[in-house]
C-alpha cells in the first residue's frame, strides 16, 4: 500500500467533523462548558438529558430506553454514579453492547464484572504500561513523524493522532496494517462503518476470520502480544475453570479496539491544541517533561473527549437531593464533573500547574477506563516526540480556524500546524 492511500484511509476513517455528524446527529457544538456551568450553578443534578438541557431533541443513547431521564452535573453527583454501580447500573448498556461485542464488561456489574474484568486487568496496569511502549507505541510513533519531518508541515489529527491508537491496538492482537484498517472499518462500534447492512457483514465477517486465525496460531505458538495473554487467561466459573473461549475472546478485542482507537486519537488531539494554543505553555512543556505528564492529565480534565454517559437507575434513590424512580436514566455529564468550581479554580482555562487532582475524564469506580494507562503512554510518547523532533512547531498560520467540536465526541476539527 502506498503511503498516500494509507493516509487517505486514516483521512476517511478518523475525521472529528464527520463522526460528529454521524453520532452527535450533527450537533457541532463548540464550547457547551459556559451552558454546563450555568446548569450547574442552578443544581447538582437536572431533570432531562443533556441534549434536551442544551436546547436540542433528546437522541444519542438516550433513545434506546424509555424513561424519564436525569443529568449529574457536579462532581460529587457524577462521583456518586460512577462508585454506586449497582443503583446506578451499567446494565443500561445491555442488549447495545451486546450486539456490538458479545456481553461485554461494560454492560457488567457486582462480582460478575469483578471476576471477568481481572482477567484482562493485567495486561493493563501502570506497570504494564512501559511493555506497551517498549512492543509497540515507541516504533509506531518513530515511524509516522518520520514520514512528515522533514516536510515543514502536517496535519497532525491524520498524520500522527489517528494512526498511533488503531496502530498500537491492532498491533497488539498480531493483525497487518492492512488488516488493521479493516478491523477498523468493519467494527461495529465505528460511526464511519459501511451504511450498506451487505458491506458491514461481510466486512465483519472478514474481521472475524482475521482475529481467529491469530487466535489459533498464538494458542499453538505463544507471542509476547495482547493475544496469547488472553488465551493463556483461565476463567473461573461456577468453580469451574477454563480457557477463554474464541468469540470471549473475539468480543473482548473489538470492544477494546473501539474503546481504545476511537477515544485516545481525540484526547492526543485536544491535548496538542490546548498547547500549540498557548505557545508560552509549549515552550514550557518542551523544557520540563514532568510538566507534560501532568499537561495531560488536565486535558483530560479540561476537555475530555468523551464527556457522557448513561446508567440505569435499579432502585428509588436520592441524588444530591433530586429524587429519582427506579427504572430512570440517568447521564453523567463528566466533562461538567471536570469543570465543577468547587473543585478547580478558573476550570475554564488548560493550566497543566494547577495542584494535581483526580477527575473523571477516564470515569471512576468499577468501571473506571481499563486502557488508561495505555492512552496515557501513547500520548506521553507522542507529544515527547512531538518535542523533541519539531522545532518552532505552530498551527499554520493560513490554515482555517482550528477548534474543538462535538458533544458526546469532542476533538479538533484538524491540526495543521507548520514546523522548522
Ligand atoms: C484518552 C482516551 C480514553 C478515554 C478518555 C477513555 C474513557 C473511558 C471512560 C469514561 C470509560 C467508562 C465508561 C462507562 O463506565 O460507562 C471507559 C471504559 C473503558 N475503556 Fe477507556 N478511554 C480511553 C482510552 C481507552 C483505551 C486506550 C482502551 C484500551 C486499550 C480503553 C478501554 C476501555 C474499556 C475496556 C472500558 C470498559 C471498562 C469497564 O466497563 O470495566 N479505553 N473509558
Amino acid at each position: 500500500m502506498t503511503s498516500a492511500s494509507e493516509r487517505q484511509r486514516f483521512e476517511d476513517l478518523y475525521d472529528v467533523e464527520r463522526h460528529v455528524m454521524a453520532t452527535d446527529g450533527g450537533i457541532l457544538v463548540e464550547d457547551p462548558y459556559p451552558a454546563f456551568a450555568e446548569l450547574l450553578r442552578e443544581a447538582p443534578v437536572h431533570e432531562g438529558s443533556v441534549r434536551e438541557l442544551l436546547g436540542y431533541e433528546r437522541g444519542g443513547l438516550s433513545l434506546l430506553r424509555d424513561g424519564p431521564t436525569y443529568t449529574a452535573m457536579s462532581y460529587e453527583a457524577n462521583d456518586t454514579v460512577l462508585r454506586e454501580n449497582t443503583v446506578f447500573s451499567s446494565t443500561f448498556y445491555a442488549g447495545l453492547t451486546t450486539l456490538m461485542f458479545g456481553k461485554s464488561i461494560l454492560e457488567m456489574v457486582g462480582d460478575e464484572h469483578r471476576r471477568n474484568r481481572s482477567l484482562v486487568q493485567h495486561a493493563f496496569t501502570p506497570k504494564r504500561a512501559q511493555w506497551w511502549i517498549d512492543r509497540w507505541i515507541t516504533t509506531l510513533v518513530d515511524e509516522a513523524i518520520s514520514a512528515f519531518e522533514h516536510d515543514g508541515r502536517a496535519e497532525l489529527n491524520t498524520d500522527l493522532c489517528a494512526r498511533i491508537p488503531l496502530q498500537t491496538i491492532t498491533a497488539s492482537f498480531g493483525l497487518t496494517r492492512d488488516e488493521a484498517f479493516e478491523f477498523r472499518e468493519g467494527a461495529e462500534g465505528n460511526p464511519m462503518r459501511a451504511a450498506d447492512p451487505a458491506v458491514a457483514a461481510a466486512r465483519q465477517q472478514r474481521t472475524a476470520e482475521m482475529l481467529h486465525r491469530v487466535i489459533e496460531a498464538r494458542r499453538r505458538e505463544p507471542r509476547d502480544d495482547l493475544i496469547t495473554m488472553l488465551v493463556q487467561t483461565e476463567l473461573d466459573e461456577d468453580e469451574e475453570r477454563h480457557l477463554l473461549t474464541d468469540d470471549e475472546i473475539y468480543g473482548f478485542a473489538r470492544l477494546i479496539l473501539t474503546a481504545g482507537s476511537g477515544t485516545t486519537w481525540r484526547q492526543l488531539g485536544i491535548l496538542l491544541v490546548g498547547l500549540l494554543q498557548r505557545p508560552e505553555l509549549l515552550a514550557e512543556v518542551r523544557d520540563d517533561r514532568e510538566l507534560l505528564r501532568r499537561a495531560i492529565d488536565e486535558a483530560v480534565r479540561w476537555e475530555a473527549t468523551d464527556p457522557i454517559f448513561r446508567r440505569l437507575v435499579t432502585e428509588d434513590v436520592t441524588l444530591c437531593g433530586v429524587d429519582i424512580p427506579a427504572g430512570a436514566i440517568v447521564e453523567m455529564n463528566l466533562g461538567a464533573a471536570n469543570h465543577d468550581p468547587t473543585r478547580w479554580d478558573r476550570p475554564e482555562r488548560f493550566d497543566p500547574h494547577r495542584p494535581a487532582k483526580p477527575n473523571v475524564g477516564f470515569a471512576g469506580g468499577p468501571h473506571v477506563c481499563l486502557g488508561m494507562h495505555v492512552a496515557r503512554a501513547e500520548m506521553w510518547v507522542a507529544m515527547n516526540a512531538v518535542l523533541d523532533r519539531l522545532p518552532n512547531l505552530r498551527i499554520d498560520p493560513d490554515a482555517p480556524n482550528v477548534r474543538i467540536i462535538g458533544l458526546e465526541h469532542r476533538g479538533p476539527n484538524g491540526i495543521p500546524v507548520v514546523f522548522g
